[in-house]
């Protein structure tokens, strides 16, 4: 039988690459479990729900036999290289990996780990249910709207009442793939009014269909390789800035998720735009850890910009893990993601082998037999 081990995520990570209902599935598949005791308990799982469901819940020495045997590790955070020492030879990885790491991939390729890559994993329409970026990107752009809504010194949505009427929080939304439009989705239910951008042919299209206005910043829409956007040239990035900045100045909220896969973020708000904002406002920065869409926003840092207008300032957040924040629900999206994968490489008997010919698979093999692909 093959068995597939999740351990405890090294600090500060909160979420598990596998929850007991997912567990339980697995094994109805045929597959063993093994899950590191204490695994589960930041996404509040313990370990007798785990073993309810089916895992072994192991530790010490019965947790390094069982990894020594086991066939995959599934994991949340990219592996470091300690991590992938102690990994059997052969051994099949499967979580993120984040930015190509020289020292990563030598420690991949001298375990002859075949790691699976969610960052990897081809845009196809049969690949939604296994895309990890797809569900931690919809938590992380729920999770920022509810990080302005309690900064912000207003109401979001229009409040009528005997002692007067309230207008609606405007919220901008720059970006608007997955995070993007959970952030309208969300922000719209709390009764804001919103506007967007983002430069991908479909996104005006995109934003009109959830509620929101478009910004239309007057440049070409940019379509990158497999439905991703790619860099503008500096006179369209100086053009969209310029358009961005006065819709920005009249705004209380913006929440920005604009990224370009393998690249840098996108500067698309300079400084001076936060400090022309009005006293109180709130930018939240999702790109943050890549670089930051908005300048000066560092990840994991909530800053206070003094505003221009005087008065008071202007709150800006860079989020650095906000799919962490809510653990629960982001490690029971990621385990469904995890399952599906799996299940792609599960025969009827249990056994589990990797199918290069299966273009997902063959997608996310990031090294493989001590090479890298
Ligand atoms: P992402 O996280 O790579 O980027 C977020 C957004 O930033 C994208 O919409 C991108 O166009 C935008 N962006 C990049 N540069 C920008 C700039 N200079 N100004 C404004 N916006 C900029 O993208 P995400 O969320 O992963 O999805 C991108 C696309 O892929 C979407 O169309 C989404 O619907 C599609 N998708 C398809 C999937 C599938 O078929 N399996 C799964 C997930 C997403």
């Amino acid at each position: 039988m093959s068995t597939v081990v999740a351990l405890r995520e090294p600090d500060p990570e909160t979420r598990v690459a596998l929850v007991p209902e997912v567990v339980a599935q697995l094994v109805r598949h045929g597959l063993s479990v093994t899950i590191q005791s204490g695994a589960g308990t930041l996404a509040l799982h313990s370990d007798d729900d785990f073993a309810a469901a089916g895992a072994t819940v192991a530790t010490g020495g019965d947790l390094a036999r069982a990894l020594a045997t086991a066939q995959v590790l599934v994991h949340v955070r990219p592996l470091d290289p300690e991590r992938i020492a102690a990994l059997p030879p052969g051994m099949i990885t499967l979580g993120l990996t984040g930015g190509v790491d020289p020292v990563i991939v030598e420690a991949l390729n001298a375990g002859s780990i075949t790691a699976l890559s969610f960052e990897r994993l081809p845009r196809t329409s049969r690949a939604q249910v296994m895309d990890v970026l797809s569900s931690q990107a919809f938590v992380a752009g729920y999770r920022a709207v509810l990080e302005a809504a309690i900064r912000l010194p207003r109401f979001f949505p229009l409040a009528m009442t005997a002692a007067g009427t309230v207008p609606p929080a405007k919220v901008i939304v720059l970006g608007v793939g997955v995070a993007g439009l959970q952030a309208i989705a969300t922000a719209r239910r709390l009764g804001a009014k919103v506007a967007a951008n983002d430069i991908r042919p479909d996104s005006a299209e995109e934003v009109r269909s959830v509620g929101a206005e478009f910004i239309d910043v007057g440049i070409a829409p940019q379509a990158g390789a497999g439905g991703y956007a790619r860099d503008l040239d500096a006179g369209a990035a100086h053009a969209q800035q310029d358009v961005l900045a006065n819709h920005i100045m009249d705004a209380d909220v913006l929440i920005t998720t604009a990224s370009v896969p393998g690249r840098p973020a996108p500067r698309l708000v300079a400084a001076a735009t936060v400090s022309a904002m009005r006293p109180g406002s709130v930018v939240v920065d999702l790109a943050a850890s890549a670089g930051g869409n908005v300048e000066g926003s560092l990840p994991g840092v909530e800053a206070r910009i003094p505003s221009d207008r005087g008065g008071g300032e202007v709150t800006l957040l860079g989020l650095a893990a906000a799919a962490a924040d809510l653990p629960v629900d982001a490690s029971g999206l990621f385990a469904r993601n995890v399952a599906q994968v799996l299940r792609a490489m599960v025969a009827e008997d249990g056994t589990l082998t990797l199918n290069l010919n299966d273009e997902l698979i063959h997608g996310m093999c990031y090294t493989h037999e001590g090479r890298s692909r």
